[in-house]
């Protein structure tokens, strides 16, 4: 190079220096970013690509900055519940990788764990999942987009005694959202006129269940109602019900929505056909906004049939994040930014929802579902009625 060469470009190569300094400097300290925590690989990975997708098809759709600050998403994987991994992946990224908002967890047990780490951190969790009703009384700088058993579980007591179905046998799978449905189900079911014979609870990692399907048939119920933690074990539990033949004898299978996600029915086929489930979200539900979002999901999942309820939460989760993000102008601030979001309405691809401003629960309509196949020929969880407003019946705040 020579010196004159080098003369005529310095003032503007200096400027164009400073200049990319400053914009680097203001992008690095602009840049926010969220933790999230999910099942990415394992039994339970679709689960988690449905947070991503969700996570990323909000970012598609609204961009990747608020109100100047980019949003950078951190993701870690937990396979499975773990509560000891759950809080060291979260203490590792509050404090080495300085995350200013978590969100994820499928599982109830993670979320515990981490819940007591938010107030030093000065760090909100949004739950994108896990569900049980108990988690929002653990930290207050705890909000959820998803939903609680209790939630979604209360409409099938009188679902079930509309259709004739009073006496049941009760499966959960035994832990927080399993034991905090099966309580939901026995009230809403004695309210409505039935009972609950058995109430069986079975470990979380079960994967053979002929042996409960025996007890089911031994039982003598007219129905049963189950939860299990959505994945291999729902698939699992759904299929040996129709072939053991009790869904061919008769026998009347009542359950949320988790039981039937939508990324399982190819798969399952006849054996869901007809079964009624109560949830808060169908990747079928007929609104203008759930079809983009579930073609922006489908996207960002790589695949058609794949999105199934974790991507909603995780949608709206952002869709939360973002307004806290906002209400604080990017500064580190975990109280003010739930402060923020309390009481905060919006319109969800599953409809209209809100934060509870007591409860920090998302308050949702609850569909009762029929699996059924649409016009195309693809089997769907087919919404049949509606209960609109439901607040976590579960929490007594
Ligand atoms: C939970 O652990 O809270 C959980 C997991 C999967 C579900 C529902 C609840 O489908």
């Amino acid at each position: 190079m020579t010196k004159g060469f080098l003369n005529r470009l310095l003032p503007a190569s200096a400027l164009a220096l400073a200049g990319a300094l400053a914009l680097s400097a203001s992008a690095w300290a602009d840049t926010i970013k969220v933790g999230i925590i999910g099942p990415f690989s394992g039994p339970f990975a679709l689960q988690g690509k449905n947070f991503q997708a969700g996570a990323e098809a909000w970012l598609a759709q609204n961009g990747k900055s608020v109100a100047g600050h980019d949003i950078e998403l951190v993701y870690r994987d937990l396979p499975t519940a773990n509560p000891q991994q759950a809080r060291a992946l979260a203490q590792e990224l509050i404090v080495r990788d300085k995350v200013q908002y978590l969100g994820g967890v499928y599982f109830t047990p993670d979320a515990m764990a981490i819940t007591p780490l938010l107030k030093q951190g000065n760090v909100p969790l949004v739950i994108f999942n896990a569900a049980t009703s108990a988690i929002m009384t653990s930290s207050p700088l705890v909000v959820r987009t998803s939903f609680t058993l209790s939630q979604t579980t209360t409409p099938l007591g009188k679902a079930a005694v509309e259709r004739g179905v009073k006496k049941f046998v009760s499966i959960v799978s035994d832990y927080g959202p399993g034991v905090d449905a099966e309580g939901a189900f026995k009230k809403a079911i004695e309210a409505a006129g039935g009972e609950v014979k058995e109430a069986i609870r079975i470990p979380l990692n079960t994967t053979e269940f002929s042996p409960i399907m025996q007890r089911i048939r031994d039982a003598g119920a007219e129905g049963v109602f189950a939860f299990l933690p959505s994945g291999p074990p729902t698939l699992g539990f759904v299929k040996a019900f129709s072939d053991t033949g009790l869904k061919k004898a008769g026998v009347k299978l009542f359950a949320p929505g988790d039981l039937t996600q939508e990324s399982d029915l190819p798969a399952l086929g006849e054996s869901a056909a007809g079964l009624i489930t109560s949830f808060h979200y169908a990747v079928s539900h007929d609104s203008e906004i759930n079809k983009r979002f579930v073609a922006a999901a489908e996207k960002a999942i790589g695949a058609p049939d794949l999105v199934s309820f974790p991507a909603v939460g995780a949608y709206d989760g952002m869709f939360v994040i973002s307004k806290m993000i906002a209400a604080t102008a990017g500064k580190q601030d975990a109280e003010k930014a739930v402060e923020a979001v309390k009481g905060l309405g919006w319109e969800s691809p599953r409809g209209p929802v809100k934060i509870d401003p007591e409860t920090r629960h998302i308050t949702q309509t609850i569909y009762l579902r029929e699996v059924a196949k649409d016009a195309q020929g693809r089997w769907i969880n087919k919404e049949i009625a509606s209960v609109p407003e439901q607040k976590d019946s579960g929490l007594t705040k």
